[in-house]
């Protein structure tokens, strides 16, 4: 290593030998592009990755990690790295990486650091893409300039589109095998175009490359005199990031924690997702509407004259206003919108599919509520861009449905905010995450119903039948004994001058719920329905029982979460499937054996026993007298 040396790269390492401080802190100080990478295999993908890491002479992410795990130890970017083995390696990686996740890679050039993510192509990885894409600010779709625009190019696009990705670079790779043929770039381009017009991309970056040669890369290719473009690494230097464009829209703050270490400080800390705000400024708590002003901003090297989209800031408000995790601090002139009702694009991303009516976590920034999905609306076919009917959606589908939350949230359009538009779906009973989503727009009719406060309270209610309502909730197989221990329950309960109501599985079926059949999504339908009524019920003073399978925990969950605390008892009316078979009162297992009956609860059909029921009776064991007895002897005193 000489002094002499001018090569931006050695001097990069010069820097790292001399001073590992001074590096890292440049390092820091550098903007952050994330982008992502598409494309098949057959692209050219893990030789592009390992040409910009190789020719930038890029600090590859094990070397940064260790730098700053150790700081006293040099860099090893003086070492030659022999660029095949590099690809070969990436690929290898690659392949393997291919059945679990997203490759996310951190290099950096003297300008800016990177981070790739590395996302395999084909159709079942859907979900892969859409994890790495939902944070990208450019995606560099790679094109075999051999084939042209394939199926993967158009789907991988319109992931990236629709993900919110507005930088996108199309990079016609192999130029050198089509001998640099400009006519042919240029009918790639002219086809991508049509395409792009198609799904709304409204601007791309064309570039001819080869990765496997280096061919405007990191400079401009002799091999390309026509291109009057830049070169990809230039391009990504200097592209404009997502949080400069978002500098322009107007603040929005998601709160992620109150920050409180003593009386005298109280900061709103959380990442400003657009816009900025100045000490001084006016600003609105969201979803209480309060108003304040901006008394100072605090970051890490300490108070600040601004805060700004992207960076993580702490705000401390002039006056003692309500706000707490989930709440969003946002301009006081233009504050977003809240609403309980949705349009929205969903990615499913879990091997079981979307359960229209189920209650899911919905995580959107900090703010985290209960959400159930309606029927899709429809489908959209990822190859070809076509809306088709759909029921549900299976892992890797994408449809838009409407999505109903339990309290209303801030929120904005994804398109114009991805931190208050773009959310996840939680399955309440796994905690594995079933979706990714993006909200379009509040539904009007969210704005026109309001909750009309009542006079006579549930606790009157109560009072006046001198009792402590509750739900005894019934759940078996069918032909367990729920109906006939629930009627006995309620006939006890009537000798003690109990107010009651019982709700049963086949005769609510006859009325309320008669357009009701037996697919999982209408099972979820017919137990939100009762849950409803049973809620009602409880509230105007009643002890109700309801005698369904209700076979999903989570549906039960969903009632018993409508419900104070200790108001809804789960009753587990435990009988073997082979006993209710034995005894088929009604001679419905006889037809679900023979394929008569479809869809049969314990035949072709699941029913999820309850871990945890307040109450549980063994048919088999207990006679009915018995097991009612079993059962008022635990829920009394009920006063
Ligand atoms: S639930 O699954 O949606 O909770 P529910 O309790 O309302 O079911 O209705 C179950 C009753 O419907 C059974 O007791 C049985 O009499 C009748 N039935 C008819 N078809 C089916 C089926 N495919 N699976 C289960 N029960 C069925």
């Amino acid at each position: 290593m000489t002094q002499q040396n001018s090569d931006p790269a050695y001097k990069v390492d010069a820097l790292i030998a001399e001073d590992i401080d001074a590096y890292l802190e440049q390092h820091q100080n550098k903007q952050l592009l994330r982008f992502i990478t598409c494309g098949s295999v057959d692209d050219g993908k893990s030789t592009l990755i390992g040409r910009l890491l190789y020719d930038s002479k890029m600090i590859f992410e094990d070397q940064l990690a260790s730098l700053e795990n150790d700081s006293k130890k040099v860099g090893t970017q003086g070492q030659e790295i022999d660029f095949a083995l590099l690809v070969d390696g990436l690929a290898a990686e690659r392949e393997q990486g291919i059945t679990i996740d997203v490759a996310y890679r951190f290099f950096g050039t003297e300008k800016r650091k990177f981070i790739v993510a590395d996302c395999p192509g084909h159709e079942q990885y859907t979900r892969n893409m859409v994890t790495g894409a939902s944070t990208a600010d450019l995606a560099v779709i790679l094109i075999d300039a051999r084939k042209g625009v394939l199926v993967q190019t158009r789907r991988h696009s319109y992931l990236c589109h629709l993900l919110g990705i507005r930088n996108i670079v199309l990079a016609v790779n192999k130029m050198d095998l089509i001998g640099y043929d400009q006519a042919k770039y240029d009918a790639i381009v002219a086809d991508y175009q049509a395409f792009a017009d198609e799904i709304g991309i409204e601007h791309f970056v064309p570039m001819p490359i080869s990765g496997f040669k280096g061919d405007n890369i990191t400079g401009k290719s002799a091999n390309t005199p026509w291109f009057d473009g830049i070169p990809l690494v230039e391009h990504l230097e200097t592209v404009e990031l997502n949080n400069t464009l978002n500098q322009a829209k107007p603040f929005r703050m998601p709160v992620q924690w109150v920050n409180r270490p003593n009386l005298d400080f109280r900061g709103f800390s959380g990442l400003v997702s657009t816009g900025s705000i100045k000490p001084g400024d006016p600003v609105r708590v969201l979803p209480s509407g309060k108003t304040s002003t901006v008394k100072s901003i605090v970051t890490f090297d300490g108070e600040q004259d601004e805060a700004l989209a992207g960076q993580s800031v702490t705000i401390c408000l002039a006056d003692e206003v309500d706000c707490s995790r989930g709440d969003v601090l946002a301009t006081a002139d233009a504050p977003p919108e809240s609403s309980d009702q949705f349009e929205a694009t969903l990615v499913w991303m879990n091997d079981e599919a979307m359960k229209p009516g189920r209650g899911y976590w919905m995580k959107l920034g900090s703010q985290m509520v209960t959400a159930t999905v309606q029927h899709p609306k429809y489908e959209i076919n990822i190859n070809t861009m076509d809306h088709l009917a759909a029921k549900t959606l299976e892992l890797n589908s994408i449809g838009v449905a409407e999505v109903a939350t339990d309290k209303p949230i801030v929120f904005e359009p994804y398109g114009d905010n991805r931190a208050l538009g773009g959310f996840i779906l939680i399955d309440k009973i796994t905690n594995a995450t079933v979706a990714a989503g993006m909200l379009h727009f509040s539904l009007r009719r969210a704005q026109n119903v309001h909750w009309q406060p009542t006079d006579i309270s549930r606790e009157s209610h109560a009072a006046m039948k001198n009792q402590t309502p509750r739900v005894l909730w019934f759940t078996g197989l069918s032909g367990s004994g729920k109906s006939t221990i629930a009627n006995e329950v309620e006939k006890q309960l009537n000798l003690m001058n109990r107010h009651t109501f019982l709700l049963d599985g086949d005769n609510v079926r006859h009325g309320l719920n008669k357009d009701l059949g037996f697919t999982e999504a209408d099972r979820i339908e017919n137990i939100r329905r009762v849950g409803e009524v049973a809620k009602l019920m409880v509230d105007a003073g009643l002890i109700v029982l309801t005698a369904f399978i209700s076979p999903f925990r989570a549906e039960r969950r969903m009632v018993r979460d409508m419900l104070p605390e200790g108001e809804f008892i789960e009753i587990f009316v435990d009988t073997p499937l082979e006993v209710a078979e034995q005894r088929d009162v009604k001679g419905l297992y006889k037809k679900a054996r023979s394929g008569e009956l479809k869809n049969f609860t314990g035949i072709d059909s699941p029913y999820e026993a309850p871990e945890n029921a307040e109450i549980r009776v063994n048919t088999v064991e207990m006679s009915v007298e018995e097991a009612a007895e079993h059962i008022i002897r635990q829920i009394l005193p009920l006063k």
